[in-house]
């Protein structure tokens, strides 16, 4: 079982009192999992931006699939890097747009590396991309 410290912190009241409603509106049940689920984010973004350890992201693409050449070059480099993109998921939006979700795993250098170069490839129309940790790393604060 996970062993527990209880901390204490000071804060303004001011900061507290947005935060405990940015907690409420988000439907967290205590202090506790917000705080918990803040250091988390930070320590995944943090290790993600030294490029240290298995990252896993989500890669959210949307584009015409009448531009040829943008789909040609899109699978091209998922098929180039195969070893990194886990799984995706195709959505035809609708007569023109397609959705593309796809999972990639691997170093944190090289995921980071190609979640940017298939946002920028010329024609995507929107993308983001969400980071998270792989195993080890959750493991290690759970
Ligand atoms: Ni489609």
């Amino acid at each position: 079982m996970t062993q527990l410290t209880r901390i204490s912190i000071s804060l303004e009241n001011s900061l507290l009192e947005a935060f405990d409603r940015r907690n409420s509106a988000k439907g967290y049940a205590t202090r506790s999992e917000a705080i918990r689920d803040l250091i988390r984010d930070r320590l995944i973004k943090e290790a993600n931006e030294r490029g240290e350890g298995e990252q896993v992201a989500v890669v959210t693409l949307v584009y015409d699939h009448h531009a040829r050449e943008l789909v040609s070059r899109l699978v091209d480099k998922a098929h180039h890097h195969h070893d990194l993109v886990v799984s995706s998921l195709h959505v035809h939006l609708g007569e023109r747009h397609c959705l593309e979700v796809s999972v990639l795993r691997g170093p944190a250098d090289r995921v980071r590396h190609l979640g940017d170069e298939l946002l920028a490839t010329k024609g995507v129309l929107h993308g983001d991309i969400t980071y998270t940790s792989g195993e080890q790393a959750l493991r290690q604060w759970h």
